[in-house]
């Protein structure tokens, strides 16, 4: 297992340039499934979630051509099976989506419960009302769905509950080759959730209104070939700014869209970093005291709940009392004790999280818990005094694309290790 061993306690200072946006590779990937022809896609992030679907897609007899390090074309003509490999399928979360891929193309799919970040109860219900509402029958066996339709789905309206980036990524990918209309609401509006409907308006789908709160996808016959490049992510470049934040200095973050960042950067100034935005990149320091601040995570254009550790980090090390809401998940405050190792001051009551600041953070050994609390405890490492060793490092490789170079750019000192095997004794 990898480590980073990091020395902290110093500023940052460079330039980093941010990769496509995970978790919208994740869903675009899997919604090539529904195209008759060739798919090239660009800005694509070399991280293992991505990997994982290449690997499931490649397995079940698509042809996948890696152009350069972030550009792939998928031809899944090729593609017959509805039962995706289960020991891939079940390490992450987006491999749910292969059941909207493979109700759309097949009419039925076999998929394994999803894997991913553990914050408690990750139920997809809502996936499973929509599907069942454009006419397919779903059952759990062997902790797999199976999902049949009689023929191909039916348009319909899919009323969710609650507001769900997975479900409305799933019922949009399941709806594009429906017969007749599907309406989702409410819909997620994440800029991931407006990526994938352009992808798909791209091939030659006809969804409108993503982004708002009513989504309509008018199924079409087919979908064609074509060229389609991913927005950069907008977590990964908050990740990085926060860090900025939590450390001191300055950066210039590049490839970005500033409005997607509005969310991020509007508590970053309330902490105390100036932000200046240009087109397509955006520079942040923080050179004075950093400021208290109350954060409640929400849906988008909500401060997103996969910024919530890294704002902990600023938090733990700002002047008087904060607190954090968690409006999302049921549990995400795994991260907040590792952070009481290195002495940050902080209790939990269920949803809510009071930070009671410290002057510093010491360094010492910690862990990552999932992938976002993994790069909360690096910002952690490189705010703190003295030497931390992160270790479970696996999880930050998930969403983050060469994360200690690109941290290295910004002038940290980060070494990535990898775990020597335990020497086994002879006995002679
Ligand atoms: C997606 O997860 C992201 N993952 C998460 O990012 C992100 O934290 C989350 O959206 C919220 O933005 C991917 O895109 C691969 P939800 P998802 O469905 O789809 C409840 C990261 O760090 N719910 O919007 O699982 C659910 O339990 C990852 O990149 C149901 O009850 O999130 C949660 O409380 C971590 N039933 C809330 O809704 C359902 O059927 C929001 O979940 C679905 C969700």
């Amino acid at each position: 297992m990898a480590k980073y061993i990091i020395n902290g306690g110093r500023p940052l200072s460079g330039e980093v340039t941010i990769s496509g946006a995970k978790n919208a590779a994740v869903a675009i990937i899997p919604a090539a499934l529904l195209v008759d022809g060739v798919c090239r896609i660009e800005n694509v992030p070399a991280i293992s979630d991505v990997n994982l679907y290449l690997k499931i897609f490649e397995q079940m007899g698509a042809n996948i051509r890696r152009i350069d390090r972030s550009t792939i074309e998928m031809d899944c003509r090729g593609v017959r099976s509805h039962r995706p490999p289960f020991d891939i399928v079940s390490r992450f979360r987006a491999s749910s989506y292969l059941i909207g891929a493979m109700l759309g193309r097949f009419g039925e799919a076999e998929v394994a419960l999803p894997g991913g970040c553990d914050f408690g109860q990750r139920p997809i219900d809502q996936h499973i009302k929509g599907f069942t509402a454009m006419g397919a029958k779903v059952e759990f066996s062997g902790a797999a769905v199976h999902a049949k339709a009689d023929g191909k789905l039916k348009g319909n309206y899919c009323r969710l509950d609650l507001v769900s980036v997975g479900a409305t990524m799933n019922l949009m990918i399941a709806a594009v080759l429906a017969e007749g209309t599907t309406v989702i609401e409410p819909a997620a509006k994440e800029p991931h959730i407006v990526d994938l409907a352009n992808f798909l308006n791209a091939m030659g789908a006809d969804i409108w209104g993503a982004g708002t709160d009513t989504i309509k996808i008018r199924g079409v016959e087919r979908l064609h070939g074509g060229t389609y490049s991913i927005i950069p992510d907008q977590i990964e470049a908050g990740t990085y700014l926060t860090a900025v934040t939590a450390a001191g200095g300055e950066a210039l973050i590049k490839n970005v869209i500033p409005k997607h960042l509005e969310c991020i950067t509007g508590k970053l100034i309330e902490m105390g970093a100036e932000i200046t935005e240009y087109d397509d990149s955006v520079h942040i320091r923080r050179t004075g005291t950093l400021r208290k601040a109350n954060i409640k995570t929400m849906p988008y254009p909500g401060y997103p709940t996969d910024m919530q550790p890294q704002a902990g980090v600023c938090l733990a090390l700002a002047e008087g009392t904060s607190i954090i809401t968690e409006g999302v998940f049921d549990n995400r405050y795994k991260y907040v004790n590792e952070l009481i190792k290195m002495g940050a001051q902080i209790q939990v009551d269920g949803k809510v999280a009071i930070f009671e600041g410290v002057p510093s953070l010491k360094g010492c050994p910690i862990k990552a818990c999932d992938l976002r609390a993994g790069a909360a405890m690096v910002i952690a490492a490189l705010a703190a005094e003295g030497q931390s060793v992160v270790d479970d490092v696996f999880h930050i490789e998930r969403g983050y694309e060469t994360f200690v170079e690109k941290l290295t750019d910004l002038g940290a000192d980060i070494k990535r290790v990898e775990d020597m095997p335990p020497v086994r004794a002879k006995i002679s």
